[in-house]
């Protein structure tokens, strides 16, 4: 469905591509190398294509400069006063005219927490906001969450048939209902949340037709209801002398004591926190059951010494990310890896490909949760904008690994070359992960 994209560049626009298309051995152009933005089942060869060919690249379809070998991703993170992150929440695909009715009659103004926020404005808000996010929180957390996954994975394993879907069994549950603890909100909320977290990710990163936007536009008022309600609740428990006890109530409290963050702000930070703290762990989850469950030796070396769990996470992080692309936008006239990008370009960082980068990690198509320099993967981003959940992501992933392994120890994919990732231009997420604890057959 690319095709109906907006060429968004001035190059695109003219028809002339800034830089220069691959071509095959045989002299016929190979278009993108095989890359097609939305595809996540198996975009590995194509990362691989692009890194070889033209690492660099304008996709005159998405209208983005595609850019995939390690250290130009790292260096563009890097340099936020040439690459602003902030195009890195607008939508993909405009907006059609019905969702943008529904969701200005809605009063939808949400807008980014943090990641497509700039300085000076970004540093003012992650400097309060990241006090929030504490080692002693998480302690606190930690074993609600053990519980809820051991609870979970009972009542997985008591399937007559020995046979469950991971994701949806445990890996939906776990990162959800803690975000929505941290935030103030009862675990019966959660596949509400999981309604509009959905949303928003097809809205944003998403390919819809103007039609298809529609119920997700109604969603997303909702979503954005319910974060301007989290603030108020708030600031009525702070004017009660009630205890609040989670971050909406303590980003209150911050403000009422003088920090310089406006409702607003708060209600935007919910907004980003209750899509970001729990769909890409979710996908984390599942994809390191589903990565050491379709390498049995690694899955067994983790059985035989699980002080390994937290490189096996690492290793799932660079080979498998949750989000294998994250957009910038040029500020000026500059160059990556020596192709020239024009001020106002959108920009594609490829962290699924520089993660695969030959030039930075030996024999990189193989999982190996030996591999020495496996935390260097760029999945988290890497900047200021890096990514403020990922010691909680990490410590759920571990916990849930180590529960598993103590409940299920042989458990089995089930077709795993049958699995499936949904359409997305960032999100890699398996749409389910079918498990067997059963006799072998
Ligand atoms: C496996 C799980 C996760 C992955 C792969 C992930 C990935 C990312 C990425 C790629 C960014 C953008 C970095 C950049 O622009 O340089 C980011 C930012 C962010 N993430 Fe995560 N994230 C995960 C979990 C979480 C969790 C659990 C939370 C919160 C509870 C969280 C909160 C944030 C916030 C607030 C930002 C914006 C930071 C800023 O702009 O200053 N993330 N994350």
């Amino acid at each position: 469905m690319t095709a109906q994209f907006a060429l968004a560049h001035p190059a695109a626009a003219t028809g002339q591509c800034p830089v220069a298309h691959g071509a095959s051995e045989h002299g016929v152009p190979t278009k993108n190398h095989g890359y097609a933005p939305f595809a996540m089942t198996d975009p590995f060869p194509s990362y691989a294509a692009l890194r070889e060919n033209e690492p660099v690249m304008f996709d005159e379809e998405l209208g983005y400069f595609i850019v995939s070998r390690y250290d130009d991703v790292k260096a563009t993170f890097d340099n936020w006063q040439v690459f602003s992150s902030e195009n890195a929440q607008a939508p993909v695909r405009p907006r059609g005219a019905a969702a943008t009715t529904i969701m200005n009659d809605g009063g939808f103004t949400a807008y980014s927490g943090l990641s497509a926020r700039i300085p000076p404005e970004h540093t003012r808000l992650r400097a309060i906001v990241q006090k929030e996010f504490t080692p002693r929180r998480y302690k606190k957390l930690e074993p609600t969450i053990r519980e809820n996954t051991a609870r979970l994975l009972t009542q997985m394993l008591s399937h007559p048939d020995a046979r469950g879907d991971f994701l949806k069994d445990v890996a939906v549950d776990i990162p959800t209902i803690t975000i929505l603890g941290l935030l103030g909100v009862g675990p019966e909320m959660v596949a509400t949340y999981k309604k509009w977290s959905d949303s928003r990710a097809a809205m944003t990163w998403g390919d819809l037709t103007d039609d298809e936007q529609i119920p997700h536009a109604h969603n997303l008022v909702d979503y954005w209801t319910e974060c301007l309600r989290l603030v108020k609740n708030a600031h009525d428990q702070l004017e009660n002398n009630e205890n609040g006890d989670n971050l909406v109530f303590d980003l209150v409290q911050a403000q009422s004591t003088g920090s310089e963050i406006s409702d607003h702000e708060i209600a935007s930070v919910c907004y980003s926190l209750l899509f970001a703290g729990h769909e890409t762990t979710t996908t984390l989850i599942s994809n390191t059951i589903r990565e050491l469950l379709a390498h049995p030796a690694e899955w067994q070396k983790l059985i035989d010494d699980p002080s390994r769990i937290p490189t096996a996470i690492d290793e799932t992080l660079r080979f498998s990310p949750s989000i294998v692309g994250w957009r910038r936008k040029a500020l000026e006239d500059t160059e990556i890896g020596g192709v020239k990008i024009p001020a106002g370009s959108n920009i594609l960082l490829l962290m699924g490909s520089a993660n695969r980068d030959p030039g930075t990690f030996e024999q990189p198509e193989t999982f190996d949760i030996n591999r020495v320099n496996a935390r260097n993967h760029l999945s988290f981003g890497f900047g200021i904008h890096y990514c403020l959940g990922n010691m909680l992501a990490k410590m759920q992933d571990k916990i849930v690994v180590e529960e598993t392994l103590k409940a299920a120890p042989g458990l089995r994919l089930i077709d795993a070359e049958k699995i499936e990732f949904g359409d997305n231009l960032s999100f890699r997420a398996p749409t389910s992960v079918p498990v067997t604890w059963g006799e072998n057959k």
